[in-house]
């Protein structure tokens, strides 16, 4: 069926694809101002945790936490001492989720796999999962940025 009239006047349609390319330039000249101006993430450099939490996990047992905004994990280690990973795909950086079945950290983004330590053992990902300290200071764990050596 044709239309004997348009619901669109020529006049209407190219007022719309002007108005979009102008706004579509704006938008893009306004982008790199608002980056310059918003700053960038920042990790925290230390989380504080309430120790009980993490006082009934097993050896080899871990369980999540959050650094800041990203994912992290504890993974309590046989000396009683604890380790903990951003959790953090070094690949291309999605989320990872632990596995407690395989005891395992998977990336679901390529199928990268790390193992209960965070190395890097299949799949794309080119480096372990980042550690993080961990110390207990009095009822607290406190969970700091490692410093490169
Ligand atoms: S981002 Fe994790 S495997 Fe690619």
């Amino acid at each position: 069926m044709k239309l004997k009239t348009s619901l669109y006047s020529r006049r209407k349609f190219l007022n719309g694809l002007l108005a979009g390319g102008l706004g579509s330039l704006v938008a893009s000249l306004l982008y790199p101002l608002l980056r310059s101006v918003i700053p960038p993430y920042k990790e925290p450099d230390e989380v504080r945790l309430p120790g009980a939490d993490f006082n009934g996990l097993e050896p080899g047992d871990v369980r999540p936490f959050a650094w800041d905004i990203k994912p992290g994990f504890i993974k309590k280690n046989s000396d009683g001492t604890f380790t903990a990973f951003v959790g953090v795909c070094t690949h291309l950086d999605c989320n990872v989720s632990y596995v407690p079945a395989e005891k395992k950290f998977f990336c679901a983004c390529h199928d990268g796999w790390y193992d209960a330590d965070g190395r890097n053992i299949a799949g794309p990902p080119p480096t372990p999962l980042r550690r993080l300290t961990v110390v207990a200071e009095g009822a607290e764990l406190v969970i700091r940025k490692e410093t490169p050596a």
